[in-house]
């Protein structure tokens, strides 16, 4: 089974419209070659726009770093699945910084989820142990947990895509990352393990899943070795334009 490599850039609450502009301006033109990687950027929602109008045409994706599952109504600060079709075709959910900052659950994540399916956006939904779930032996449970729940009463007749991102929260934005072989276990011994109870063979064997947590230029390819890892969730390194660049290289079969 063939799954294309993805590298996705959370740029989370970073990037004013003239940051993320040069930001923009200073991949695109490197980007161009690369054809074998799906790369996707995920800018904060003021300047998804803008950003997505840049990368028109180019072959780059965008993506949202967040949804709320309503198409619209009274929900004050909230984004809809309709507004953001319009301009993405990805949607970061589940991050570990919307679990413990603002209270998302897996219930709500997997409102999230059957939402962006319905309406044609393909989730990136994250999943990750904590220090201590880690240290108390309880990885696989924790993270088998998230996506059975994730994908609660998922029919993807709507979409025939999800990509997982395995981002184990002790690694995110601390410079230290998994072992790449770690990962990679978790990956095939739960993620896969589990999406197959779910979603049968067919389905498990082609999705997409995600290294994330601390992934820069110099530790990237170790993990895109790995058999079970396509890619990666990157945040910091997705700021600096050479890291980035340098990680979808390294993604590339
Ligand atoms: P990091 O963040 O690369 O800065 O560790 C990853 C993420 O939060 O998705």
């Amino acid at each position: 089974m063939i799954r294309i490599p993805l590298v996705a850039g959370n740029w989370k609450m970073n990037g004013t419209g003239d940051e993320a502009l040069s930001l923009i301006d200073a991949i695109l033109p490197e980007l161009q070659e690369v054809q074998d990687v799906e790369c996707v950027v995920c800018p904060p929602f003021t300047v998804l726009y803008i950003v997505s109008q840049r990368l028109s045409g180019s072959g780059i994706h965008t993506g949202a770093q967040n949804m709320f599952w309503e198409e619209s109504g009274a929900y004050t600060g909230e984004v809809s699945p309709l507004m953001l079709k319009q301009m993405c075709k990805f949607v970061i959910l589940g991050h570990s910084e919307r679990r413990a900052i603002f209270g998302e659950t897996d219930d709500t994540v997997n409102k999230r989820v059957l939402s962006a399916l319905y309406h044609g956006l393909v989730p990136i939904i994250c999943v990750g142990e904590t220090l201590d779930e880690r240290e108390g032996g309880m990885t696989d449970e924790v993270v088998q947990c998230q996506v059975r729940l994730a994908l609660k009463d998922v029919d993807l007749k709507y979409s025939d895509e999800i990509i997982i991102a395995y981002e184990p929260v002790w690694a995110i934005g601390t410079g230290r990352s998994a072992t790449a072989e770690g990962a990679n276990a978790v990956i095939e011994g739960s993620i896969r393990t589990i999406l197959k109870q779910e979603l049968g063979n067919s389905i498990s064997e082609a999705t997409r899943i995600l290294y994330g947590g601390s992934v820069k230029p110099d530790n990237a390819r170790e993990f895109f070795i790995q058999s079970e890892i396509d890619g990666a969730l990157v945040g910091g390194a997705s700021l600096k334009a050479q890291d980035f660049v340098e990680i979808i290289r390294a993604a590339r079969n």
